[in-house]
């Protein structure tokens, strides 16, 4: 660590990253290949989908997704949003050109869209898997989903659905720096996945066929340059390989902490996250409603404990832009969660006694 902050995130890294980018240093091969390949197909195995594109962000992966839907249906798409969620599962569905519908979420720290409020012409839906566990509501539509499980990769539960999104930005429960995933099984929805993050090529190409190479210069699509490189995918495999050591690291510390917290009150599901299937990319706090968020934040923060809001999306400056001024207003219950939720760090650089600082401060924080 270079202070003594409790940082939000914090990565592990061991030899085994070390390794793996000097192997793909050594071959001589660090742009799109061979590693990039392996990695898409151990993240295909382990989440139970056919097709694994790695790319450049998770916000890309999204965008791409609902890109090669609405081209494939021939109009622009109503897309569901929860009203708590990181900017970039709003932002895809505006930048694929459909049609972003905000739903509020039910009233808990894990902030899952009410089912109950959406509205009728909705064609496709975006669950999100927020803080590193999968939503645990039954999916009960027809329509299509994309899953945004940005901050849920690997976690028990993801990927119920026909597409899944994932990132692997720096201290996500896996990272290679950055990058994302879309996961899929339909072959024509993969290709033209793939076609849009490489220039709108004509054919599929895995990079290292030389034969191909007309057709990786013949194009039919207007794409993007989001292609992912061998350089990341050696990180983004050896992290992989570390998943089961970096997973648990985050939940021995989840676990503390919801020991500490539960001790001065906070209940599961309420106030803090349940423990059973979470990969604790961090630790969000929902708290009652006499209790001064701003306040407790600052005393976190004075005391070295790095802070974030929990995810609001409609306090936004943009968001009011897009919706009406009135916007928060119209979704109770993110309103709610704008008001009284933020999160902490839960991660393999935190150690016991940083956990026992949180509590001590929260503790104080909340008297
Ligand atoms: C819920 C959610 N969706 C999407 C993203 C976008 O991922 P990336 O930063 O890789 O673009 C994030 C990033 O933190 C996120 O938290």
């Amino acid at each position: 660590m270079l202070d003594n902050k409790i940082r939000v995130g914090g990565v592990m890294l061991t030899p085994l990253e070390a390794a793996f980018v000097s192997h793909a240093i050594d071959r001589g091969m660090i742009g799109p290949g061979g590693l990039t390949k392996s990695f898409e197909r151990e993240l295909a195995a382990v989440h139970g989908y056919k097709h694994c594109l790695c790319l450049n962000s998770g916000q890309s992966a999204l965008m791409i997704a609902l890109q090669a839907l609405r081209l494939q249906n021939g109009r622009s798409l109503n897309v569901a949003v929860p009203a708590i969620t990181y900017i970039s599962s709003l932002a895809a569905v505006v930048q694929s050109q459909n049609t972003p519908v905000l739903v509020d979420v039910h009233r808990e720290v894990h902030a899952e869209m009410d089912y109950d409020q959406m509205p009728e012409d909705v064609d496709i839906v975006m669950p999100v898997h927020l803080f590193g566990a999968a939503v645990k509501r039954n999916y009960p539509f027809k329509n299509i989903s994309v899953e945004d499980a940005c901050e849920a990769c690997y976690a028990p539960g993801v990927g119920f659905g026909p597409i899944l999104c994932t990132s692997f930005y720096s201290s996500h429960t896996i990272t290679t720096g950055m990058g994302g995933a879309i996961m899929c099984n339909d072959d024509d929805l993969y290709f033209k996945c793939w076609q849009l993050v490489n220039h709108g090529r004509i054919k599929h190409d895995d990079y290292t066929d030389a034969a191909n190479l007309k057709d990786r210069f013949t194009f039919d699509e207007i794409g993007y340059s989001l292609k992912y490189a061998d350089i990341n995918a050696a990180l983004g495999l050896a992290q992989h390989y570390n998943r089961d050591n970096i997973i648990e690291a985050r939940q021995y510390i989840g676990l503390l902490l919801t020991q500490k917290l539960q001790e001065l009150g906070f209940e599961q599901d309420k106030h803090v996250m349940p423990i059973e299937d979470n990969t604790y990319m961090m630790f969000p706090i929902l708290l009652d409603q006499g209790m001064d968020r701003d306040r407790i934040v600052d005393v976190l923060n004075q005391n070295n404990i790095e802070t974030r809001m929990l995810m609001p999306i409609t306090t936004q400056p943009v968001v009011k832009r897009l919706f009406g001024p009135d916007v928060e207003d119209r979704y109770p219950n993110a309103k709610f969660l704008n008001k009284h939720g933020f999160y902490i760090g839960c991660h393999p650089m935190m150690s016991d006694e940083s956990v026992d600082h949180i509590a001590a401060v929260i503790k104080e924080a909340i008297q």
